[in-house]
């Protein structure tokens, strides 16, 4: 359906289209028309979707700020989740990740050589020593949030802490590359580049992913990226960043028994942090970190 300028914008903004995003359409237009991926308007979030996203995103920090708190030496995994639900539910809010596709608790819990998707298990206990990955997932009001932090857990081997260091560092390249007009093949660009020099390897295979209005949208995220490739990023495309960077080898294996749990396949650490953000009209804007 083509809109008229006079028509009201597809946003439901109540502006006319020409007053609205009719200059923003135009310009996809050219880049698609070079061959060039462009998100559709169901991708690009509304002003109201954007919104609802944040007070989603609040709940999500909130989780995290809470067990940045709590975390120590000698709880369970279980613990984690307990937290998760507590502060999720506490604000009206569900944890995304509870039955999604079968996925049995409220939080991902990654330890050492646990690359994403650790299920939270009370026989599962924090050693001094480990480094873990909480990636916590929210829905609020039906809009989705998903942000991941890295804890260090008592004396962590020097290298191993560097690894934690460095994959935040390689979020915060990625960030920068998170304006209107860039590329997504750009993002995760400089994360390998950067992983590289450091002697890391990035995970290939998992990736970051548009969230929003669902847990998991278009666009697919590689950190593994060539730059000038992928989507274009317009204003509204709102996506995580949250590379797994190992400190051996790239490649991983899943747990054949719970379906979900992915390891490094040489058992040395992997790291990662994730950030939601949304493009704006000059440059980004970070919903979770
Ligand atoms: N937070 C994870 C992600 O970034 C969610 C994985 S699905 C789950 O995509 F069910 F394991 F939570
Ligand atoms: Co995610």
């Amino acid at each position: 359906m083509k809109l008229e300028p006079n028509d009201p914008c597809w946003c439901g903004s109540g502006r006319k289209y020409k007053k609205c995003h009719m200059q923003q359409d135009e310009k996809v237009q050219i880049y698609k028309d070079k061959g060039i991926i462009v998100p559709s308007h169901k991708l690009l979030k509304t002003p109201e979707q954007l919104a609802g996203i944040r007070e989603s995103a609040k709940v999500n920090v909130a989780v995290l700020d809470e067990v940045s708190k709590r975390i120590h030496e000698g709880m369970s995994t279980e613990d984690i989740n307990d937290i998760v639900n507590e502060v999720t539910y506490g604000m009206d809010a569900i944890p995304a990740p509870l039955n999604y596709e079968g996925f049995p608790k409220s939080v991902c819990t990654s330890i050492n050589n646990v690359v994403c998707h650790g299920i939270p298990s009370k026989d599962e206990i924090l050693v001094d020593g480990d480094i873990i990955n909480v990636d916590v997932s929210t829905v609020k009001n039906g809009y989705y949030s998903d942000s991941s932090r890295m804890f260090l857990i008592g004396d962590v081997d020097p290298a191993w802490k560097k690894l934690v260091e460095d994959t935040k560092k390689a979020v915060e390249l990625a960030l920068a590359e998170v304006k209107p007009w860039g590329m997504l093949g750009d993002v995760g660009a400089v994360v390998n580049e950067f992983a590289k020099k450091q002697g890391y390897s990035v995970v290939r295979e998992i990736g970051g992913h548009g969230c929003g209005v669902e847990f998991h949208e278009d666009p697919w995220v590689g950190f593994t990226t060539r730059r000038g490739t992928g989507m274009l990023l317009v204003p509204g495309l709102t996506f995580t960043i949250e590379p797994m960077i190992n400190l051996g080898t790239a490649d991983i294996y899943q747990d054949e028994d719970n379906g979900w749990t992915i390891y490094t396949d040489d058992d040395q650490p992997s790291a990662q942090w994730e950030i939601q953000v949304t493009v704006t009209e000059d440059g980004h804007e970070v919903l979770t970190w």
